[in-house]
Protein backbone atom coordinates (compact mmCIF):
# COMPACT_ATOMS: atom_id res chain seq x y z
CA UNK A 1 0.00 0.00 0.00
CA UNK A 2 0.94 3.61 -0.96
CA UNK A 3 -0.35 6.00 1.85
CA UNK A 4 0.29 9.48 2.56
CA UNK A 5 0.08 11.17 6.46
CA UNK A 6 -0.91 14.53 6.39
CA UNK A 7 -1.83 16.67 9.55
CA UNK A 8 -0.75 20.23 11.02
CA UNK A 9 2.61 19.77 13.15
CA UNK A 10 2.08 18.03 16.34
CA UNK A 11 -0.90 15.98 15.11
CA UNK A 12 0.90 12.88 15.90
CA UNK A 13 1.91 11.58 12.39
CA UNK A 14 5.45 10.61 13.33
CA UNK A 15 4.02 8.54 16.86
CA UNK A 16 1.15 7.14 14.42
CA UNK A 17 3.16 6.53 11.14
CA UNK A 18 5.59 4.01 13.34
CA UNK A 19 2.32 1.95 14.12
CA UNK A 20 0.79 1.86 10.92
CA UNK A 21 4.05 1.13 8.93
CA UNK A 22 4.44 -1.88 10.92
CA UNK A 23 0.58 -2.59 10.59
CA UNK A 24 1.71 -2.62 6.78
CA UNK A 25 5.09 -3.95 6.50
CA UNK A 26 6.16 -0.65 4.36
CA UNK A 27 8.79 1.47 5.00
CA UNK A 28 8.77 4.48 6.92
CA UNK A 29 9.68 7.94 5.03
CA UNK A 30 9.41 10.82 7.26
CA UNK A 31 10.95 13.92 5.21
CA UNK A 32 11.14 15.57 8.81
CA UNK A 33 13.58 12.77 9.94
CA UNK A 34 15.38 12.62 7.14
CA UNK A 35 15.92 16.35 7.09
CA UNK A 36 17.34 16.38 10.76
CA UNK A 37 19.70 13.13 10.20
CA UNK A 38 20.91 15.69 7.73
CA UNK A 39 21.56 18.26 9.97
CA UNK A 40 22.71 16.61 13.14
CA UNK A 41 25.58 15.04 10.50
CA UNK A 42 26.39 19.05 8.62
CA UNK A 43 25.57 17.39 5.51
CA UNK A 44 25.39 20.55 2.64
CA UNK A 45 21.69 19.21 2.24
CA UNK A 46 21.48 19.83 6.29
CA UNK A 47 22.90 23.12 6.12
CA UNK A 48 21.01 24.65 3.97
CA UNK A 49 17.69 22.89 5.18
CA UNK A 50 18.67 23.76 8.99
CA UNK A 51 17.96 27.36 7.95
CA UNK A 52 14.26 26.72 7.28
CA UNK A 53 13.53 24.41 9.39
CA UNK A 54 14.91 26.94 12.77
CA UNK A 55 12.59 29.48 11.41
CA UNK A 56 9.53 27.02 11.47
CA UNK A 57 9.25 27.56 7.21
CA UNK A 58 9.20 24.82 4.53
CA UNK A 59 12.40 23.87 2.80
CA UNK A 60 12.19 24.56 -0.61
CA UNK A 61 9.56 22.28 -3.16
CA UNK A 62 12.98 21.42 -5.39
CA UNK A 63 15.28 20.47 -2.56
CA UNK A 64 12.87 18.09 -0.91
CA UNK A 65 11.03 16.75 -4.00
CA UNK A 66 14.50 15.69 -5.04
CA UNK A 67 15.51 14.05 -1.78
CA UNK A 68 12.21 11.83 -1.74
CA UNK A 69 12.57 10.97 -5.18
CA UNK A 70 16.04 9.57 -4.13
CA UNK A 71 14.48 7.69 -1.18
CA UNK A 72 11.82 6.30 -3.38
CA UNK A 73 14.11 4.81 -5.43
CA UNK A 74 15.70 2.32 -2.97
CA UNK A 75 14.44 -0.97 -2.99
CA UNK A 76 13.01 -1.17 0.08
CA UNK A 77 10.20 1.44 -1.22
CA UNK A 78 9.16 -0.29 -4.13
CA UNK A 79 6.07 -2.48 -3.18
CA UNK A 80 4.77 0.41 -0.62
CA UNK A 81 5.72 2.92 1.76
CA UNK A 82 4.23 5.32 4.15
CA UNK A 83 5.20 9.39 3.83
CA UNK A 84 4.92 11.29 6.91
CA UNK A 85 5.33 14.93 6.00
CA UNK A 86 5.80 14.67 2.40
CA UNK A 87 4.13 16.18 0.77
CA UNK A 88 3.55 19.45 1.98
CA UNK A 89 2.47 21.70 -1.05
CA UNK A 90 0.43 21.52 -3.63
CA UNK A 91 3.79 21.38 -6.04
CA UNK A 92 4.88 18.58 -4.27
CA UNK A 93 1.77 16.35 -4.18
CA UNK A 94 1.90 17.60 -8.35
CA UNK A 95 5.57 15.84 -8.25
CA UNK A 96 4.64 12.75 -6.15
CA UNK A 97 1.83 11.87 -8.57
CA UNK A 98 3.96 12.15 -11.21
CA UNK A 99 7.30 10.40 -9.75
CA UNK A 100 4.40 7.33 -9.44
CA UNK A 101 2.95 7.56 -12.94
CA UNK A 102 6.48 7.12 -14.27
CA UNK A 103 6.50 4.37 -12.01
CA UNK A 104 3.27 2.86 -13.34
CA UNK A 105 1.48 3.09 -10.07
CA UNK A 106 -0.12 5.77 -7.93
CA UNK A 107 -0.94 6.41 -4.01
CA UNK A 108 -3.68 4.47 -2.46
CA UNK A 109 -4.77 6.66 0.21
CA UNK A 110 -4.22 10.01 1.76
CA UNK A 111 -4.57 9.84 5.98
CA UNK A 112 -5.54 13.31 7.36
CA UNK A 113 -5.08 13.66 11.20
CA UNK A 114 -7.04 16.15 12.77
CA UNK A 115 -6.37 18.33 15.56
CA UNK A 116 -6.98 21.72 16.85
CA UNK A 117 -3.91 24.04 17.43
CA UNK A 118 -4.43 24.32 21.01
CA UNK A 119 -3.76 20.54 21.61
CA UNK A 120 -1.04 21.09 18.69
CA UNK A 121 0.36 23.75 21.43
CA UNK A 122 -0.11 21.23 24.51
CA UNK A 123 1.53 18.18 22.43
CA UNK A 124 4.56 20.29 20.66
CA UNK A 125 5.84 22.46 23.84
CA UNK A 126 6.01 18.86 25.76
CA UNK A 127 7.36 16.29 22.88
CA UNK A 128 10.90 14.73 23.65
CA UNK A 129 12.65 12.24 21.10
CA UNK A 130 15.05 9.87 22.44
CA UNK A 131 18.57 10.69 20.53
CA UNK A 132 18.99 6.87 20.37
CA UNK A 133 16.58 4.94 18.95
CA UNK A 134 14.22 8.30 17.68
CA UNK A 135 11.38 7.16 19.86
CA UNK A 136 8.58 10.17 20.34
CA UNK A 137 7.77 10.80 24.29
CA UNK A 138 5.14 13.70 25.75
CA UNK A 139 6.63 14.96 29.55
CA UNK A 140 2.83 14.54 30.40
CA UNK A 141 0.94 12.72 27.73
CA UNK A 142 3.81 9.38 27.53
CA UNK A 143 6.17 10.03 29.81
CA UNK A 144 9.32 8.04 30.63
CA UNK A 145 9.46 6.56 33.81
CA UNK A 146 13.09 7.95 34.61
CA UNK A 147 13.11 11.72 33.41
CA UNK A 148 14.69 12.35 30.15
CA UNK A 149 15.91 8.82 29.57
CA UNK A 150 14.05 6.16 26.81
CA UNK A 151 12.54 3.73 28.20
CA UNK A 152 12.75 1.89 25.15
CA UNK A 153 16.88 2.02 24.38
CA UNK A 154 17.83 3.66 27.60
CA UNK A 155 19.31 6.99 25.66
CA UNK A 156 18.89 10.36 26.73
CA UNK A 157 16.12 12.33 25.19
CA UNK A 158 15.65 16.06 23.47
CA UNK A 159 13.91 19.01 22.86
CA UNK A 160 13.93 19.50 19.38
CA UNK A 161 14.64 23.58 18.39
CA UNK A 162 11.31 23.64 16.11
CA UNK A 163 9.40 22.66 19.39
CA UNK A 164 10.06 26.74 20.60
CA UNK A 165 6.97 28.80 21.19
CA UNK A 166 7.43 31.44 18.38
CA UNK A 167 8.75 28.94 15.71
CA UNK A 168 5.53 26.74 16.36
CA UNK A 169 3.75 29.84 15.51
CA UNK A 170 5.24 30.24 12.39
CA UNK A 171 4.75 26.19 11.37
CA UNK A 172 1.09 26.81 11.89
CA UNK A 173 1.16 29.78 9.27
CA UNK A 174 3.12 27.82 6.71
CA UNK A 175 0.66 24.98 7.32
CA UNK A 176 -2.26 26.58 7.00
CA UNK A 177 -0.91 28.53 4.44
CA UNK A 178 0.91 25.61 2.02
CA UNK A 179 -0.42 22.49 3.39
CA UNK A 180 -3.62 22.77 4.02
CA UNK A 181 -4.46 22.63 0.30
CA UNK A 182 -3.92 19.35 -0.37
CA UNK A 183 -7.41 18.18 1.57
CA UNK A 184 -8.83 19.71 -1.21
CA UNK A 185 -6.33 18.46 -3.72
CA UNK A 186 -6.64 14.48 -2.69
CA UNK A 187 -10.28 15.14 -1.63
CA UNK A 188 -11.00 15.92 -5.51
CA UNK A 189 -8.74 12.77 -6.31
CA UNK A 190 -11.24 11.04 -4.15
CA UNK A 191 -8.33 9.87 -1.90
CA UNK A 192 -8.73 11.54 1.27
CA UNK A 193 -9.84 9.75 4.72
CA UNK A 194 -9.57 11.85 7.73
CA UNK A 195 -9.07 10.36 11.57
CA UNK A 196 -10.21 12.41 14.27
CA UNK A 197 -6.70 12.27 16.39
CA UNK A 198 -7.65 13.36 19.43
CA UNK A 199 -7.52 11.05 22.53
CA UNK A 200 -5.16 8.54 23.43
CA UNK A 201 -2.68 7.35 21.11
CA UNK A 202 -4.04 4.24 20.70
CA UNK A 203 -7.64 5.13 20.12
CA UNK A 204 -6.41 6.75 16.78
CA UNK A 205 -4.27 3.92 16.05
CA UNK A 206 -7.33 1.70 16.35
CA UNK A 207 -9.30 4.34 14.25
CA UNK A 208 -6.37 4.98 11.45
CA UNK A 209 -5.94 0.71 11.11
CA UNK A 210 -9.96 0.65 10.83
CA UNK A 211 -9.92 3.22 7.90
CA UNK A 212 -7.61 1.23 6.35
CA UNK A 213 -8.64 -2.00 6.56
CA UNK A 214 -11.61 -0.23 4.37
CA UNK A 215 -9.29 0.02 1.68
CA UNK A 216 -7.82 -3.40 1.89
CA UNK A 217 -4.93 -2.72 4.04
P1 LIG B 1 8.42 17.40 10.52
O1 LIG B 1 9.40 16.68 11.32
O2 LIG B 1 7.66 16.69 9.47
O3 LIG B 1 7.48 18.19 11.50
P2 LIG B 1 5.89 18.44 11.51
O4 LIG B 1 5.06 18.11 10.34
O5 LIG B 1 5.82 19.86 11.93
O6 LIG B 1 5.39 17.39 12.43
P3 LIG B 1 5.97 17.01 13.79
O7 LIG B 1 7.09 16.04 13.63
O8 LIG B 1 6.27 18.28 14.58
O9 LIG B 1 4.70 16.40 14.49
P4 LIG B 1 3.97 15.03 14.28
O10 LIG B 1 2.66 15.27 13.60
O11 LIG B 1 4.88 14.01 13.68
O12 LIG B 1 3.64 14.70 15.80
P5 LIG B 1 4.34 13.66 16.80
O13 LIG B 1 3.94 12.28 16.48
O14 LIG B 1 5.80 13.96 16.98
O15 LIG B 1 9.13 18.64 9.76
C1 LIG B 1 10.03 19.51 10.45
C2 LIG B 1 10.51 20.58 9.48
O16 LIG B 1 11.21 19.95 8.37
C3 LIG B 1 9.41 21.42 8.81
O17 LIG B 1 9.01 22.51 9.62
C4 LIG B 1 10.14 21.87 7.52
O18 LIG B 1 11.05 22.92 7.77
C5 LIG B 1 10.93 20.62 7.15
N1 LIG B 1 10.17 19.71 6.26
C6 LIG B 1 9.78 18.44 6.53
N2 LIG B 1 9.10 17.92 5.50
C7 LIG B 1 9.05 18.90 4.54
C8 LIG B 1 8.47 18.98 3.26
N3 LIG B 1 7.77 17.95 2.72
N4 LIG B 1 8.61 20.14 2.57
C9 LIG B 1 9.30 21.17 3.06
N5 LIG B 1 9.86 21.16 4.30
C10 LIG B 1 9.73 20.04 5.03
O19 LIG B 1 3.55 14.07 18.15
C11 LIG B 1 3.78 15.32 18.78
C12 LIG B 1 3.74 15.14 20.32
O20 LIG B 1 2.42 14.78 20.71
C13 LIG B 1 4.65 14.00 20.83
O21 LIG B 1 5.24 14.40 22.05
C14 LIG B 1 3.69 12.82 21.06
O22 LIG B 1 4.13 11.98 22.13
C15 LIG B 1 2.40 13.55 21.41
N6 LIG B 1 1.22 12.82 20.93
C16 LIG B 1 1.05 12.17 19.75
N7 LIG B 1 -0.19 11.66 19.68
C17 LIG B 1 -0.82 12.02 20.84
C18 LIG B 1 -2.14 11.79 21.36
N8 LIG B 1 -3.07 11.08 20.67
N9 LIG B 1 -2.43 12.31 22.58
C19 LIG B 1 -1.53 13.02 23.28
N10 LIG B 1 -0.26 13.25 22.85
C20 LIG B 1 0.08 12.76 21.63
Amino acid sequence: MRLVLVGPPGAGKGTQAEFIAAHLAVPKISTGDIFRANVSQGTPLGVEAKRYMDAGQLVPDEVTINMVRDRLAEPDASDGFLLDGFPRTVPQASALDKLLADLGTALDIVMELVVDDDEVIRRLSGRRTCRGCGKIWHVEFDPTSKDNICDRCGSELFQRDDDKAETIANRLVEYADKTAPLVDFYGAQGKLVGIDATGPVEDVTVRAIDALRSYGG
